[in-house]
């Protein structure tokens, strides 16, 4: 513990990071205590239609300076606002957002994870950038419960960087009712500055912060139960989550079958997943392990990123009962429709799918309705969480060994040499973008289109 956080305070020199005393403390000199700042979710965007059954806002991208801890970003931002303004819809709901660029260059909003139709998936391979000044209307139906995000797809490694996500909640009505949720992204700062390419970045030193705050604290209410959704925003930071009693409840498409005590999560950018906390009698801090695309668990003391703390102690809650659909883990069918291969680095210069970099690539296509298996193969000295627009995935092996249950996705980790299988509905028209969502990466070239038609 000591060791880490001398090492957060010269990483960010930032008052608020400032241990809370411990015992332990209570014969040091007395010194006045900085409350860590208190978390709470994002701002939600205002629904401007009556209706109960559509969901339409208005999105602004526009230039923001930001403090970050002791940095201050000449950022961009949504609606004024980092991370932008959460998009709440349900299930069955038609979700439409007026769009603005008023950045000084152009951009796009991609809805990661979601399948929308190929038109509104805010690609340039599909439609023009919205120049500045530009507006346009995207509009998409919810079709699937769960936690994702909203990003440009245009110089995506700088706009991002500078600040321009926000998270996207469809919720089922089915689902358990928790008294509370919380939605935390976590972004790294100034990745840009301190990686280039081909390096991945320390993750001793990255600045992580969620919902824009360096070291935050939540309180839990007497019995309180708490969906949380997480998104990890960051360029190339990964985050390996742990706390006691982890128990994640859903994942990048929506709830687990059952929840899953695994003790960690690993977090790749892009990558998403929910929790459940309840209220108990001890206090708990959320930690990443030290972790890097090139290598995974990194040696170190584990990060302290947030402290959870109880206020009525003695009232504890109880957990609910999440489940997602009870489909079993599919066979695999054993044959491959496609093959990914991803290789590069630094020595190769482009970061390549198949021996290409994007945009010189060949489009490979499947007829729509296919059941299709991908097969995804990292032969380079890095991980990359590849990452497909417009469809979701079943994870059917990762090194031939089906996970414990299903597991659908969006955006997968494949480490170093591994070779993970996908199983597909190829069922959504289109040209989708199919890319690492480590974004040095895809703006090197790792990114390639497949074709649903
Ligand atoms: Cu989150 Cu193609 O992106
Ligand atoms: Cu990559």
């Amino acid at each position: 513990m000591w060791r880490v956080l001398p090492l957060l305070l010269t990483a960010c020199q930032n008052p608020t990071a400032e241990p809370r005393p411990t015992e332990e403390d209570t014969d040091e000199p007395e010194r006045t205590e900085v409350p860590a700042p208190l978390l709470t979710s994002p701002a939600e965007a205002e629904d401007l239609d009556a209706a109960d059954d559509v969901v339409h806002v208005s999105l602004v991208a526009d230039r923001a300076t930001y403090s970050v801890g002791d940095l201050t970003v000449e950022g961009y931002a949504y609606n004024g606002q980092n991370p932008g303004p959460t998009i709440r819809a349900k299930l069955g709901d038609t979700v439409m957002v007026d769009f603005q660029n008023m950045i000084d260059t152009p951009t796009t909003v991609h809805w990661h994870g979601l399948r929308v139709s190929n038109d509104m998936d805010g690609v340039e391979w599909v439609s023009e950038p919205l120049l500045p000044g530009a507006s346009f209307t995207y509009s998409f139906t919810a079709t699937q419960a769960g936690t994702y995000w909203y990003h440009p797809h245009l110089d995506v490694e700088h706009q991002v960087d500078l600040g321009l996500y926000g998270a996207i909640v469809i919720e089922d009505p089915a689902d358990p009712v928790p008294d509370r949720e919380l939605v935390v992204v976590w972004d790294a700062w100034a990745e840009a500055e301190t990686a280039d390419e081909h390096t991945a970045p320390d993750p001793k030193t990255l600045l992580w912060t969620a919902n824009g705050l360096v070291s935050p604290r939540v309180e839990l209410a007497g019995g309180e139960v708490v969906r949380v959704r997480v998104i990890n925003a960051s360029n190339a930071g990964y985050l390996d989550l742990s706390w006691p009693g982890l128990r994640q409840i859903g994942s990048d498409q929506g709830l687990l079958p059952a929840p899953s005590e695994a003790g960690s999560t690993l977090l790749a950018p892009g990558d998403r997943a929910d929790f459940e906390w309840v209220a108990g009698s001890e206090d708990f801090e959320v930690e990443t392990a030290l972790y890097t695309p090139s290598g995974g668990s990194a040696i170190g003391e584990p990060r302290t990123l947030l402290a959870v703390e109880m206020t009525a102690p003695e009232d504890a809650g109880a957990p609910l009962s999440w489940s997602g659909t009870g489909d079993p883990v599919s066979e695999d069918p054993t044959w491959t429709d496609l093959m990914y291969v991803l290789q590069g680095g630094a020595a190769a210069e482009d970061w390549l799918i198949n021996g290409e970099s994007y945009p010189d690539v060949t489009v490979r296509s499947l007829p729509t309705g296919t059941e299709a298996v991908i097969e995804v193969r990292n032969l380079s000295a890095t991980e990359h969480p590849f990452h497909l627009h417009g469809h979701s995935f079943e994870v059917l092996s990762i090194d031939g060994v089906a996970p414990a249950q299903r597991t659908v996705e969006d955006t997968i980790n494949v480490k170093i040499r591994q070779t993970v299988r996908l199983r597909l509905l190829a069922d959504n028209p289109g040209d989708w973008m199919v890319h690492c969502h480590l974004l040095g990466h895809e703006a090197g070239g790792m990114m390639t289109v497949l074709r649903v038609e």
